[in-house]
């Protein structure tokens, strides 16, 4: 086949978690520009739609739905609302992050409303997203994780600026993440469901000049990731091109970690 038409999202419905967010954003856009139907799920339904219509408008077929993957009925009702409108799921993206814990010395509640929702909801949301692939004959999930889910932090990128320690909830669930891709991989081969992970370096988001002088002259390619940097990525595992790339976690980070 011809690698335009392996590359290709027409027809494809494809579920983006946390679509509003800072790296959702691109993701949906890269998605919707290969040609697929592509629905942001996000707490915020008001703001997940002024962002759909907004690439609407650039021509795109976006959609938004409400969903808080911590919530165990949200997630059975965006299951429903997808098969509803949509009648299928061909891709998930599972993106979305809650960011409860700021730092190293936060109250261990804040630890254990990340793992409610970055872990228990996240599990709860891939299974029942999986479930409807698995009924229509399989699909494609891309986790997104973190380059800090394969590493701990480099606590010297943060001298000389405000941003505190790194908090270690992102460090646990990225680093499971990771894993739990790898075990997905092997459970839903029978359902024809192929299942990879993206973990991204920093994405540039105006961040204090101290910490982007101390960050930047360590990646070989010189800065923080763009908006257009994951996108490529993305249609490559969510399209037929990537068929046979199954169970792989990339790095995403400008040479970072090489
Ligand atoms: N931004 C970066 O520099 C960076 C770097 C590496 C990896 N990542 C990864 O990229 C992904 C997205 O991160 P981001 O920086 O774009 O985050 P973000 O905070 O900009 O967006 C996260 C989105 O998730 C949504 N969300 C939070 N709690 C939710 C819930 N209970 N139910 C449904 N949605 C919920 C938020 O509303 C938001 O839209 C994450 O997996 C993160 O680990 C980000």
């Amino acid at each position: 086949m011809n690698v335009k038409d392996l590359l290709n999202l027409k027809g494809k419905v494809i579920l983006v978690s946390g679509g509003a967010g800072s790296y959702g954003k691109s993701i949906v856009e890269g998605l919707g520009e290969a040609g697929g139907t592509v629905i942001i799920a996000s707490r915020d339904l008001k703001n997940a739609e002024a962002v759909a219509q907004a690439f609407r408008d650039k021509g795109l077929d976006v959609h938004a739905l409400q969903v808080d993957q911590g919530v165990h009925e949200s997630v059975l009702l965006l299951k429903k609302e997808i098969l509803e409108s949509f009648g299928k799921l061909d891709v998930f993206v599972n993106n979305a992050v809650a960011r409860p814990m700021k730092g190293y010395d936060d109250p261990i509640e804040n630890f254990a409303e990340s793992m409610r929702i970055n872990a228990t909801g996240m599990m709860d949301i891939l299974r029942e997203m999986c479930h409807i692939m698995g009924n229509n004959g399989g699909g494609s999930v891309i986790n997104i994780s973190s380059m800090m889910g394969m590493k701990g932090p480099d606590l010297s990128n943060y001298e000389e600026t405000d941003m505190g320690t790194p908090p270690p909830d992102y460090f646990f669930h990225n680093g499971g993440l990771i894993n739990l891709t790898r075990y997905l991989t092997k459970v839903l081969a029978p359902k024809n469901i192929r299942v990879n992970c993206v973990s991204p370096g920093g994405l540039f988001n105006n961040q204090p000049a101290r910490f982007l002088e101390n960050y930047n002259k360590k990646v070989p390619a010189g800065r923080l990731a763009n908006n257009d940097d994951i996108k490529g990525l993305m249609v490559l595992l969510a399209s037929d091109a990537g068929a046979y790339i199954n169970g792989e976690n990339i790095l995403m980070d400008g040479g970072l970690n090489a």
